[in-house]
């Protein structure tokens, strides 16, 4: 029982960071076609508040209910080595980890991610983890 609102709160903080990345790709970043880069910087402004107050806290809880998750269901390495769960799972963790890590960072800490600095390749990082959270399945 506890696992199961364990992963409902998982996934429904993935929805609200992953439905901001989309909507910030597919829509608001759209903007910049037809407005001025002033006009472009204020409506981002305008929304920005909001965003900071949602959005890192989305992420926060994604890890911490996701380290909880894995601790629970990664189970032992056999002699054969990772079962495909396994590797998935762990792939899918290291990209969450790293959005994690760099979100807090650039929120909490002023650090500015050196890797990546928009949002599209966050937004690609989402993406692969919904396929691998899927397929780690099969
Ligand atoms: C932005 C980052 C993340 C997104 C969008 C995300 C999304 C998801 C989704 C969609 C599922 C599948 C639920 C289902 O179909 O039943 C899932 C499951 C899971 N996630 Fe994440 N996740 C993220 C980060 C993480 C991190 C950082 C960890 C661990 C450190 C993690 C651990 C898990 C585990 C263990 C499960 C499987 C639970 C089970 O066995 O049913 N996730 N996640």
């Amino acid at each position: 029982m506890t696992f199961i609102i364990i992963k409902t709160i998982h996934l429904m903080a993935a929805f609200v960071y992953g439905g901001f990345l989309i909507t910030d790709n597919l829509i608001i970043m759209r903007m910049q076609k037809h407005l001025s880069p002033e006009e472009y910087a204020k409506a981002r402004g305008g929304v920005a508040k909001r965003i900071r107050s949602i959005v890192p806290p989305a992420l926060i809880i994604i890890m911490i209910t996701g380290l909880y998750m894995i601790s629970q269901v990664f189970g032992t390495v056999g002699e054969e080595g990772m079962t495909r769960f396994q590797m998935l799972l762990s792939l899918k963790a290291f990209l969450g980890i790293w959005l994690g890590l760099r979100g807090g960072l650039q929120v909490y800490a002023g650090i500015q991610p050196l890797v990546f600095k928009g949002h599209r390749l966050p937004f690609v990082f989402v993406l692969t983890i919904i396929f691998l959270s899927q397929f780690m399945y099969i």
